[in-house]
């Protein structure tokens, strides 16, 4: 970056902390936590959970809060500038960095399209689009042909989708184009407290229901609640619950991703990260846990009763968002209102996500090409906007699942297990542990220091060992996959392929440049 521009900063130390609680809280903390809580041991799974929260959340918030920092303070935002900058030493480190920008970049694509659909089911639900439907079947058809796989009397195109889509896209990219502080910060700074407001009020409308069917007083919210939290014990035996609360832990969190090494590259030297950063884990923590597990399986308990709620549980996350919380909303009073109330907090907790995701790619275009904002997002605008095509037009090939699991899923493991290896053991131990320390309100406990050395690391290589060991043949071969839809996969894979490339290609050329600008 040329001198005489300077970086984007926070406006407030609140406001930082909005935004990472905001990129954390998402979909993730309303539908995915308690489809996984129900299916994994209820309150047993709490135990693999928060072990996984205080031995891997915890250290890759502050690794990445503290490696952000550290970048920012050289000029680089995303992780090949960051990672040159902890080993400069190593020509090949900063292709290791691209994954921080591909990452996010693919998952972007699929959920901004997600976002988009929670934005038109508001509107549906204030203007009483699907008020009459009673059961699952019609409103999964509802559900269905909105997304165009399906033409029937509720819709007959992908038409109302993709105007949504647009619209949506459209909002993400004008708070990325106002920066950091005019549109990011801006938004998260209202956007989280409409947000908690709503799913408290969520959250007191299921607690008063009591039981709504006098001919089953057992239907009630004290059962609905003690369906998700008695704990199943037996279920700690299987590995895959313990893979699954690591995994909850990485999604929800935003780790491993990208998003929290761009967003702390805008502090300044002196700003605390151990505070801010346990801050907006633990805001994370209490609207996941807290809210997130008190609003759909007990509503779902209470109006489908013990016989239906595990096949409710297991049916999917946007089955629980987009079928069954309508229903359960039709059939209180003010149904539309509250409708409205939970799209809209699905709203926000997707739109202060995406941007998040944006960023470290506006970020890269900026920091390592000099390119003006203004230019940068356009760039990035006109690009996800025609990747995302294959995502609205594929989706009942399993184009989502299959952008979701590279970019939302194995990515993130590989890329947390490579930033806890540089930051603990090439950058240091020692010198990470000052790094962490600096301008910090408080003191990470000296157990840390163990942990983040050894266990974090020996944590992420057991869970990518046993995902290979269990998953990777079936992946790679699509397995799980219908042979009509195999072409739409490869085709996926290809586009990722060449993501990647285009990504190191361009890494390569930035660092060209500079070198030949400095002369080095
Ligand atoms: N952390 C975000 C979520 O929970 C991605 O949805």
């Amino acid at each position: 970056m040329s001198a005489s521009k300077k970086r984007d900063s926070w406006g407030s130390r609140l406001g930082i902390i909005m935004a990472v609680a905001g990129s954390a809280i998402g979909l993730g903390n309303f539908l995915r936590f308690p489809a996984k809580a129900a299916s994994n041991g209820g309150g047993a799974f709490l135990i693999p959970y928060f072990v996984a929260l205080l031995l891997l959340g915890i250290p890759l918030m502050w690794i990445e809060w503290t490696l952000g920092r550290f970048g920012g303070g050289f000029e680089h935002g995303t992780a090949p500038g960051i990672f040159h900058s902890l080993w400069r030493k190593n020509r090949f480190i900063k292709y290791f960095g691209i994954i921080g920008i591909f990452g996010p970049l693919i998952i972007f694509i699929y959920y901004t399209y997600i976002e988009s659909w929670t934005l038109a089911y508001s509107f549906f639900a204030l203007f009483g689009k699907y008020s009459a439907l009673a059961d699952q079947a019609s409103m999964q058809s509802f559900l269905r042909a909105f997304q165009g796989i399906e033409k029937n009397q509720y819709f007959q195109s992908i038409g109302w989708a993709y105007l949504f889509f647009l619209v949506t896209f459209t909002v993400n990219i004008w708070v990325i184009y106002y920066g950091i502080r005019g549109g990011i910060e801006r938004l998260c700074k209202w956007a989280m407290p409409v947000l908690f407001i709503c799913g408290i009020a969520l959250m007191i409308r299921v607690f008063t229901l009591g039981a709504p069917d006098p001919a089953r007083p057992q239907w009630n919210v004290i059962n609905g609640l003690g369906f998700l939290w008695n704990p199943d014990f037996s279920a700690l035996k299987s590995a895959k619950v313990w893979l699954e609360a690591a995994g909850q832990i990485f999604f929800t969190l935003s780790v491993g991703i990208g998003v929290i090494l761009t967003y702390a590259s805008y502090l300044s030297k002196g700003n605390d990260v151990v505070l801010s950063g346990l801050t907006a884990s633990s805001t994370n923590e209490f609207t996941e846990v807290i809210l997130g597990g008190s609003i759909i399986i007990p509503a779902a308990f209470i109006f489908f009763g013990p016989a239906d709620i595990k096949s409710i549980a297991q049916s999917g996350v946007f089955n629980l968002g987009f079928v069954t919380m309508p229903l359960i909303l039709n059939r209180l009073p003010l149904d539309a209102l509250f409708g409205f109330i939970w799209f809209f907090l699905l709203f926000l907790a997707g739109i202060t996500s995406a941007v998040s995701l944006a960023q470290p790619a506006v970020a890269f275009l900026e920091d390592e090409f000099d390119i003006k904002r203004g230019k940068a997002v356009l760039i990035f605008g006109i690009t996800t906007f025609i990747l995302c095509q294959p995502v609205i037009f594929f989706l009942k090939n399993g184009v989502v699942d299959e952008l979701d699991f590279w970019g939302g899923t194995f990515f993130l493991v590989l890329f947390a297990a490579i930033e806890t290896i540089l930051f603990a053991w090439v950058f240091g131990m020692e010198k990470a542990w000052d790094e962490i320390h600096k301008g910090a309100d408080m003191r990470v406990p000296r157990i840390y220091k163990f942990i983040i050395k050894y266990v974090t690391p020996l944590f992420l290589f057991v869970i990518l060992g046993v995902w290979l060991w269990q998953e990777w043949l079936s992946v790679i071969f699509m397995k799980a996959v219908a042979p009509q839809n195999h072409i739409y996969i490869i085709a996926t894979r290809i586009g990722l392929f060449s993501i990647f490339i285009i990504l190191a290609i361009l890494v390569k050329i930035a660092w060209r440049k500079k070198k030949q600008k400095t002369g080095l």
